[in-house]
């Protein structure tokens, strides 16, 4: 078979900007092996047939940065419609911003804190300290402790417990502290969901933006292809590796790392020209509803909202959180983190191989994320050829 300069595995946003990079840069030759049927990775989206409303196939996406670098770099690829992701949850029946802001506050305890000192002291009393065995302040060993510190008893049982049982099905105590230690809370009526300088969504959808990424001649996409099926065939130079690094290793027969995955429950409503519900994305953070039913979804999905898409029809989907299937986010405990610590080691010694993006690296990546590192990875191992070229 043919040779190139690059194989690369899994045509996500990773893989795609490695391969973009080497063609529009270098002018290299790369092949991309993907498993899926599609390109896009988890980014993928496509037009509902049934209500022709553009929906993504792996759960909400919504673009933010502050990374300038990253923000140029999108720019090439689509138009991009300002837009300020906002979500609701329904708490005791009632809509409340999230992350919690005055507002969250004021409706769910009828309080009526009207500035933000107002705010910060009612935090302040909230929250709760933990102290070592010298009465010294310390840091949240976890994070059950992480979200009492940051919003205190009250908040933590109504909203913050029972999501994070719900998507992970362990209980914040026995989840590290970095889980729940990015909990935004606002001492205003901010209700963004992202506070990044950059926030848009791409007005012809995700998938366009791969499909342009990948339109040069320097490179070829083989879909429905595991690469363990085929790495024996292929001749490159070198190998770009986007898939699960447990997966690489597979031969050393090691533990396999854990992750969390992710089920949809597609459900079209017809003779709907408005919306099902009030935001595009509604979480549902309680075991239970205010009748005592069992809810056992973490939040639906309305696609409607997003880019104003109009129908007579809408589509939300059902999300669901599960073990097995898809893999979707890491679960970070000490097990975990060192199984990785192990798989790493390997990877670094793994001639002629870069391990690129999410799964690779066994860590959650936002898209701008995920674009960074492989902008990253690009420079550091082309240095040289760009010297040699000037
Ligand atoms: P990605 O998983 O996209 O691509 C890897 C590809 O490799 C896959 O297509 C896979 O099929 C392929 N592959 C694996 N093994 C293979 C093998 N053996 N052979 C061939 N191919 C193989 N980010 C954000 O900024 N805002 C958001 O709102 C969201 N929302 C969101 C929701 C959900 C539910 C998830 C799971 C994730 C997000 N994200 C997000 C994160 C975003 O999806 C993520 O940053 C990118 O998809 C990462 O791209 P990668 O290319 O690294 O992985």
């Amino acid at each position: 078979s043919k040779e190139y300069d690059n194989c690369i595995v899994g045509a996500g946003l990773s893989g795609s900007v490695i391969a973009e990079n080497y063609a529009t840069k270098l002018g290299q030759t790369s092949l991309i092996i993907e498993k899926r049927n599609h390109i896009g990775g988890n980014c993928y989206d496509y037009t509902d047939t049934e209500t022709g409303i553009r929906v993504s196939l792996f759960g909400a996406h919504l673009f933010h940065t502050r990374h300038e670098r990253v923000w140029e770099y999108v720019q090439r690829f689509s138009e991009w419609v300002p837009y300020e992701h906002q979500v609701l949850g329904i708490v005791n029946g009632k809509h409340v911003p999230i992350p919690v802001t005055i507002d969250t506050v004021n409706t769910l305890f009828d309080e009526k804190i009207a500035s933000t000192e107002e705010m910060d002291e009612w935090l302040k009393k909230e929250q709760v300290t933990f102290y070592d065995e010298d009465g010294e302040e310390r840091e949240a060993e976890n994070s059950e402790e992480v979200a009492l510190m940051r919003v205190g008893q009250r908040l933590y049982d109504l909203m913050f417990k029972p999501y994070t049982f719900k998507q992970w099905a362990k209980y914040p105590a026995e989840l590290g502290p970095e889980v729940l230690s990015r909990i935004p809370v606002r001492n205003n009526h901010d209700g963004r969901y992202f506070s990044d300088p950059h926030q848009a969504l791409p007005k012809d959808g995700y998938t366009a933006i791969f499909d342009k990424m990948l339109s040069s001649p320097k490179i070829t996409v083989v879909t429905n292809t595991d690469y363990f099926e085929v790495r024996d065939k292929l001749k490159c130079k070198r190998l770009y590796y986007t898939g699960p690094v447990d997966s690489y290793f597979a031969d050393l027969g090691w533990a396999k790392l854990e992750y969390r995955s992710l089920s949809f429950e597609r459900v079209v409503k017809d003779n709907t020209p408005g919306y099902f519900q009030q935001a595009s994305v509604v979480n549902h953070p309680q075991a239970t509803d205010v009748d005592g039913k069992e809810v056992d979804f973490t939040r639906i999905v309305e696609y409607k909202h997003l880019l104003n898409q109009t129908s007579d029809k809408t589509i939300y989907f059902i999300e669901r959180s599960k073990d097995g299937g898809e893999p979707y986010y890491p679960v970070p405990n000490d097990e975990n983190k060192n199984l990785y610590k192990r798989y790493q080691e390997m990877a670094e010694k793994e001639e002629g191989v870069t391990f690129v993006g999410r799964l690779a690296n066994y860590k959650y990546f936002n898209m701008d994320d995920a674009i960074l590192n492989a902008l990253e990875l690009f420079d550091k191992d082309t240095k040289d050829i760009k010297t040699a070229t000037g």
